[in-house]
């Protein structure tokens, strides 16, 4: 978890949707926001969408914000948070903003609007958890699962806290994905895996 990541843009130049979003996180002392470096790729993935992007854990809108700033016209977003203030004072942010649907629940109702072009998870959905579902296949074949808030990977099997990262290690090695891990700060990166054709 990132969390310093709304205090990460103090003093950043960062699209106005971002900004309140940020702002919105700190009105309501909510430290885990995606960090700025996460954001931008989070733009820069969305513009490859044509049709659905999904994100479960939409905390205060903040990875949602960058979203909408790199979707193409037309392409929706379904944000799941199952904090219900939260997810309330994100619906009405977002409000004004077409195409943008904030759902209160438990993320497996992300399973509801699926395949997606791209789907992430920043709060629910795991390769190692209970539910039964993989989110791998929420996505179309060619479509992206992101999966944020690690710590760069030093060694083979990732470790973390002195054992192995199964859930790291289950993203990176899954049959149907192409998975790499990119590092988007000296001390934060990002699981992206593209569900194989
Ligand atoms: C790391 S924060 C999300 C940050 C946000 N995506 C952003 O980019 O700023 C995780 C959020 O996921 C929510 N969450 C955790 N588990 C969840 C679950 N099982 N279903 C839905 N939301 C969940 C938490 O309430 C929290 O708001």
């Amino acid at each position: 978890m990132s969390i310093s990541g709304t205090q990460s843009y103090a003093g950043a130049d960062v699209p106005e949707l971002v900004t309140a979003a940020v702002n919105l996180a700190v009105e309501l002392g909510f430290t885990s926001s995606c960090r700025l470096e996460q954001g931008r790729l989070l733009t820069a993935l969305a513009s490859g969408a044509t049709n659905v992007i999904g994100e479960t854990g939409t905390g205060c809108g903040v990875g949602l914000a960058w979203l909408v700033c790199g979707r193409r016209p037309g392409v929706r977003i379904v944000s799941i948070e199952r904090d219900a203030e939260r997810a309330d004072r994100v619906r009405r942010l977002f409000a004004d903003i077409p195409d943008v649907e904030v759902l209160t629940g438990d993320w497996t109702l992300v399973t509801e609007q699926a395949p997606y072009d791209l789907l992430v998870l920043d709060g629910g959905g795991s390769l190692t958890d209970d539910s039964g579902i993989d989110p791998s296949l929420l996505v179309h074949p060619g479509g992206t699962v992101v999966n944020d808030d690690f710590t760069p990977i030093t060694q083979w099997p990732p470790v973390h806290d002195g054992a192995v990262d199964a859930e790291r290690l289950a993203w990176l090695t899954h049959p149907g994905l192409l998975a790499t891990e990119i590092r988007v700060a000296p001390d934060l990166s990002t699981i992206v895996a593209t569900r194989r054709p």
